[in-house]
């Protein structure tokens, strides 16, 4: 029997290195990546799997290369099971801080590269008797921090379109969900990260609590020891079990923080969260 296919987004770095390298121990694996020139770390990961990987170049930004990409699957593999929506980035900073250009590169990735890569996908993911869509969102998609309004914006919508596009779908047999995971060892919060270019302006009005936040993250960043092998493996098993979820929260922070939320009136959650970045971010120095 032919092997299933799956097709995954970012993949050079990250959950989708990760998750490229476990799926090929069963799938045959698209890892596609916007630079594929250095393939050190998904050949490490894979091992003896990489061979079950076929490398494309692909931005999600960019409808041409996305078809392109697509034109060979279809004529390379003649069908495709899984797609893994996983490329993003985080652009950081204060609203007033952030400008409009900034704010569109967010959802220029985080949300209509989801919806470019999905919507070039649907038409062989349809002939695939058990196929599945799986989002990368994360906690941000259902709690917002000050600080990552962009960010928050952009996995909301991601949760809102992909629980309309599950009840799309499900007439066509094609199951969609949410993995939501908090902080894990990756480059978005580190060398990934986009901090608004008037966040370093000393002219800002929101300069002392960027500061503030930026050696607060300089502190936080030695402690977030969570591998993203946890989340790669969780998607590991979405692929195989027969019904899925609509979320999945990976750790118990995130559970604790959603739970929270979901448990306590939102002003009495506020109110926690509020003195929480009192003492954090937002302490007069
Ligand atoms: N790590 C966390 O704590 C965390 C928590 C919750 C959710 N997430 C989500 O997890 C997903 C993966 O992030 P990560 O944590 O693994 O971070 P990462 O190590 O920074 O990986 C992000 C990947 O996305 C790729 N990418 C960025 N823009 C792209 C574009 N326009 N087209 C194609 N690929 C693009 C990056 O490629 P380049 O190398 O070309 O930049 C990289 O391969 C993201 O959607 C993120 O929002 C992460």
């Amino acid at each position: 029997m032919m092997k299933r296919v799956a097709l995954i987004t970012g993949c050079s770095s990250g959950f989708g290195a990760h998750t490229a390298a476990l799926l090929a121990q069963d799938f045959r694996v698209i890892a596609t990546m916007r630079d594929p020139s250095d393939l050190t770390l998904l050949k490490a990961l894979a091992g003896p799997h990489f061979d079950q990987i076929d490398v494309m170049k692909m931005d999600v930004t960019d409808p041409i290369q996305i078809q392109k990409v697509m034109d060979t699957i279809t004529q390379r593999e003649g069908r495709l099971d899984i797609l893994v929506n996983n490329a993003g980035i985080c652009v950081a900073g204060f609203f007033e801080d952030l400008s409009h250009h900034e704010i569109e590169s967010q959802m220029a990735t985080n949300f209509f590269g989801v919806q470019h890569v999905s919507r070039a996908c649907l038409g062989l993911l349809k002939q695939s008797p058990d196929a599945r869509i799986i989002m990368i969102s994360s906690i941000a998609g259902r709690s917002a921090l000050p600080f990552l309004g962009a960010y928050n914006a952009s996995k909301w919508a991601l949760e809102g379109f992909s629980e309309s596009l599950k009840f799309e779908l499900a007439p066509f047999g094609i199951q969609v969900c949410l993995v939501e995971p908090s902080v894990f060892k990756t480059k978005i919060l580190d060398e990934n990260l986009y901090i608004a270019k008037r966040a370093s302006d000393p002219n800002s009005p929101y300069y002392k609590f960027s500061q503030q936040i930026r050696s607060h993250l300089e502190k936080r960043r030695q402690g977030w020891q969570k591998s993203p092998q946890k989340v790669a493996r969780l998607i590991q098993t979405l692929c195989h079990q027969k019904r899925i979820k609509t979320r999945y929260l990976i750790d118990y922070h995130a559970k604790i923080r959603i739970g929270l939320r979901a448990l306590i009136p939102f002003e009495w959650y506020f109110r926690i969260m509020s003195a929480l970045f009192r003492r954090q971010i937002f302490q007069a120095r």
